[in-house]
């Protein structure tokens, strides 16, 4: 039996669940903290404080392999709860880089402010290719997704805002430095005045990760908010059986 836990601030993770569930049989164990999303704009310790209680949950499923699903966590808490666990904790942010790295030209990182904050993404591309890069936070757009509201005007407002840049640029290259972000891919496209090549950080995952298939898949979804609103965007992007559990930790 392989247990893999998953988490994010909220709904995000679960676009990276979504291709995990797609190539690699597990039990999986993904943990979305909406009662208290966004984790974007809080103190840095406040952020580390969160991941960590999530882990202290999900270590009651014997996890082998964490993935985080969430760039914010990845560039604040990835040392920490590595040490304090001593499992492996694979962080989505990893796989966006590598991905990055295999493209031409400049980039856009569209991220919540932290995931700015730390310039994970700027650093380590520029560092290793010629490309400059960009980088916008878009405070705004894992509330709306939270709040289910994946399209419509409120949203485009704040995409022609976080856009603006790269339309005036033709900025070739974009990451979706943000899990939230691949649920309104769409939208993102519609907004741009040109084609962009959209890079979504959880595309290639499964293909990083070495762990032991098991013969099956289980998908345990815990929640520390769960409504209407929530249970639709779940169904709109898994398009796997799943059980899901209301959770407050
Ligand atoms: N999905 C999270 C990320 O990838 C969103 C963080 C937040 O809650 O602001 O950064």
């Amino acid at each position: 039996m392989t247990n893999i836990g998953v988490f994010d601030s909220g709904l995000g993770g679960l676009t990276v669940l979504k291709e995990l569930v797609k190539d690699k049989k597990a039990n999986y164990f993904y943990f979305g903290d909406s009662l208290r999303a966004p984790y974007g704009n809080l103190s840095n310790s406040k952020i580390i404080d969160f991941s960590d209680q999530i882990v202290k949950f999900l270590e009651n499923y014997n996890i082998d392999q964490y993935i985080i699903a969430c760039n914010t966590i990845s560039t604040l808490a990835t040392d920490y709860l590595k040490e304090k666990y001593k499992k492996p904790f694979y962080p989505i942010t990893e796989s966006g880089l590598e991905d990055a790295l295999t493209f031409k030209g400049d980039f856009l990182v569209l991220a919540t402010q932290t995931t700015v904050n730390s310039h994970f993404y700027k650093k380590n591309i520029e560092k290793n290719s010629e490309a400059f890069v960009h980088e916008v936070a878009a405070p705004n757009l894992v509330s709306l997704i939270e709040d289910g509201v994946i399209s419509g005007k409120k949203l485009e407002e704040s995409l022609e805002e976080y856009l603006k840049i790269a339309n005036k640029n033709h900025i070739p290259n974009i990451i979706l430095g943000c899990t939230h972000y691949p649920i309104i891919k769409n939208e993102i496209e519609r907004n741009l005045a040109y084609k962009a090549n959209i890079i979504n950080p959880a595309v290639n995952i499964s293909s990083k990760l070495n762990f032991k298939e098991d013969d099956e898949t289980s998908v345990n979804i815990f929640m520390s908010e769960v409504n209407e609103k929530n249970k639709q965007i779940i169904d709109k992007i898994l398009a796997c059986d799943y059980k899901l559990m209301l959770k407050e930790i």
